[in-house]
């Protein structure tokens, strides 16, 4: 490994404690450049992306995230996990990973509002040739999310239903397009203005969540894909067919220790009773799903749905927007 020609600082955004307020938590530093260990790659970062698990992570809510990240102070220096950039040094041990490669995927812990980041070759994979690699930085978390919710948890068949709830968001957006390269028939649910871009990523039908319900039982679907919304089990249930399945992404409760974790956990007691398969599921990131999401953009069968591409410094402006429901699909962040 050979690092000595890079520069010994980098411009970083840095977090001294958990924050709720992006623009209190994150300010922009000198700092010094990390370097690969054995078994790591360093990659020089040529763009990231913005999550709603970014707002979690600078937060440090729920509290559980704390037993990972930090008890009482964050451990990695900024809360950006997504990143796409180029190899610019190799640990000992890596097999597969040269210096000037183009990749995308995870920061081995956090860290990517950076010039430069350590990642681990389990959560990286060449990135898709035919995207920029702001739309590349988009896809890792938001993208496998989706791939493994439709493919594993779902495990929808061609010619099935699904409803998607949360569909012009992040995850959504992805799991529209992945489901519909599946050969399902995608109903997709989103407020009034982001109806077009739902349609625009091929699904079938469109629901306006504040116009009309979306599971009063009118419609029945194979599978729920619930990834926004925190409607009630019952409620879901009666949107699905008798032998229907759901899948818990996500949603946003606000609540400061389970973070919806009850009515997820109630799913799953409740599976086993039940006519209908209720679970949830927790990403498990990994170089194989990015290799098979880099196959599904570069075929053309997913594409990226960025909005905005936001300088390193207005991180704290991507995260406010996204978390204030502004947004349609996905934030980059360029980092040069
Ligand atoms: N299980 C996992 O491993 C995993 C991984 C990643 C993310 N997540 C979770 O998944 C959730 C979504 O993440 P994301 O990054 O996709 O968020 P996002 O980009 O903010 O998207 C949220 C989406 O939900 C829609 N929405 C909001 N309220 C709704 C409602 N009442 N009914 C239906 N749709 C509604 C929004 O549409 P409008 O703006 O039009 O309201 C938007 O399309 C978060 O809770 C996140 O923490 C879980």
């Amino acid at each position: 490994m050979t690092t000595h020609q890079l520069p010994a600082t980098m411009t970083s955004l840095v977090q001294d404690s958990y924050g709720s307020d992006p623009e209190q938590t994150l300010r922009t530093a000198e700092v010094a450049r990390p370097a690969p260990g054995d078994g790591e790659v360093l990659v020089r970062v040529r763009a990231a992306s913005v999550d709603r698990g970014t707002w979690h992570l600078m937060a440090g809510l729920a509290y559980p995230i704390r037993l990972v990240f930090g008890l009482r102070r964050p451990r990695f220096a900024n809360p950006g996990r997504n990143l796409a950039g180029t190899v610019a040094a190799v640990g000992a041990g890596v097999d597969g990973f040269r210096v000037g490669d183009e990749v995308f995927g995870l920061a081995a812990g956090n860290g990517t509002f950076a010039e430069y980041v350590v990642a681990r070759p389990d959560r990286l994979a060449a990135k898709p040739a035919n995207v920029s690699f702001e739309e590349a930085a988009t896809v890792p978390v938001s993208g496998s999310t989706a791939l493994q919710a439709v493919r594993d948890h779902a495990r929808v068949r061609p010619g099935e239903s699904v409803l998607v709830l949360g569909a012009s968001g992040g995850v959504g957006s992805f799991a529209v397009q992945i489901a519909k390269a599946m050969g399902v028939e995608v109903t997709g649910v989103a407020s009034a203005g982001k109806l077009e871009a739902v349609r625009a990523l091929g699904a079938d039908a469109v629901v306006d969540y504040t116009a009309e319900d979306p599971v009063d039982g009118r419609r029945r679907y194979d599978v729920v894909l619930d990834i926004a919304g925190n409607r009630p089990l019952h409620r879901l249930r009666r949107a699905l067919t008798p032998h229907g399945r759901l899948v818990i992404v996500g949603g946003e409760t606000g609540g400061r220790w389970l973070d919806g974790l009850d009515r997820q956990l109630r799913a799953v007691l409740l599976s086993p009773f039940v006519g209908q398969r209720l679970g949830f599921f927790v990403n498990k990131e990994n170089a194989a799903d990015l290799a098979a999401l880099r196959e599904l953009i570069e075929a053309g069968r997913v594409r990226t749905a960025v909005e905005h591409a936001y300088p390193l410094a207005e991180v704290p402006v991507a995260i406010r927007r996204l978390v204030d429901g502004q947004v349609t699909g996905k934030l980059a962040v360029t980092i040069g």
